[in-house]
């Protein structure tokens, strides 16, 4: 059955710069090219969901602008619900200029704007359809309180939560997720919760046993092109990375947890839909773009058959 997913957090506009290298300070330089589509990490990890078949809400706010029309539209024609999607008058929407160098490697800066505005309050107006959600799922581009608030309520109403706590911030305490059913950090962001090296594969273990141990279920620690890592209290199962020439890594970590976020919700088998999740982000990788490098369920199914020959018999 499809699950229901109900994201709270952002959602930004990228504009996407293709670049040979950084400029210098002073100096101008051209690019060969540029592209602008609808991303953010809220936005990004609810199309990926979407696209595959999941029914999403999500809970966000847009700017009194172009750009937030434009997410409005976007969110609606990939069939996301859209009743907790709030205008902020007098506010930019989110943007996001990105970089992205020939090997396919990406420098991102955000501006927030609307998704600032995303308070506790608006958590509880939305109380009815998070709490029929399967699973909710935040990142940290919305302000902190925000995700403190919805860890918390999602555990009053016995709803499982997933947080991608990206972009890292020393503010988030350990403290804050007590309740948290998966917390999936990449290797710099588990060092920074945890306070612990993540430099080998026994520190990583032992920082994400860590936090275990102080009252967080699973932790998913990514590593990019070495695929990522399931902890749980006493086992730690790699997940291998599936090779592709990257084009474009953008929105791949959100690709990640979106279809993670689907197929966990479809079948309540972790390490499954971690092995789906690590194909569609592949896949993401290939293409150009955030969200529309996202495949839809039938381009990832021909996809897959193409990674494994056999399959397809
Ligand atoms: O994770 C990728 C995303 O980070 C981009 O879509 C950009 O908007 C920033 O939020
Ligand atoms: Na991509």
């Amino acid at each position: 059955r499809a699950g229901r997913i109900a994201v709270v957090g952002s959602n930004m506009v990228d504009l996407i710069t293709y670049i040979t290298r950084m400029p210098a300070p002073g100096e101008t330089l051209e690019a060969p090219s540029f592209e602008i589509g609808c991303g953010g990490k809220g936005a990004n990890q609810a199309v990926a969901a979407a696209k595959l078949g999941s029914q999403v809400s999500i809970v966000t706010k847009v700017g009194d602008d172009l750009f937030g029309d434009n997410t409005l539209r976007n969110f609606e024609e990939h069939g996301i619900d859209t009743r907790h999607v709030a205008k902020v008058a007098g506010k930019s929407s989110g943007v996001a200029p990105i970089f992205v160098e020939e090997s396919g490697e990406n420098s991102i800066l955000i501006v927030k704007g609307a998704n600032a505005d995303l308070l506790p309050a608006d958590v509880d107006a939305a109380e009815e359809t998070l709490r029929e959600a399967d699973l909710i799922l935040m990142q940290l581009e919305v302000p902190l309180e925000t995700v403190r608030h919805t860890v918390k309520r999602a555990a009053e109403w016995g709803v499982p939560t997933i947080l991608n706590p990206a972009p890292a911030t020393p503010e988030l305490n350990v403290g804050d997720l007590r309740s948290l059913s998966f917390l999936v950090p990449n290797e710099s962001e588990l060092a920074l919760l945890s306070g612990m090296p993540t430099g080998s594969e026994e520190e990583i273990a032992s920082a994400a046993r860590s936090l275990i141990e102080q009252g967080i279920g699973t932790i998913i620690v990514t590593l990019g092109g070495r695929g990522a890592r399931l902890v749980t209290a006493d086992t730690v199962t790699p997940i291998d990375p599936v090779r592709v020439t990257p084009v474009d890594t953008t929105g791949a970590g959100d690709a990640f947890i979106g279809s993670f976020a689907h197929f966990f919700a479809a079948t309540g088998d972790t390490e499954e839909a971690l092995r789906q999740a690590a194909r569609y982000a592949a896949h993401s990788v290939g293409r150009r773009g955030t969200q529309k490098s996202y495949a839809s369920a039938e381009e990832f199914a021909s996809f897959c058959q193409g990674l494994n020959p056999a399959a397809s018999q």
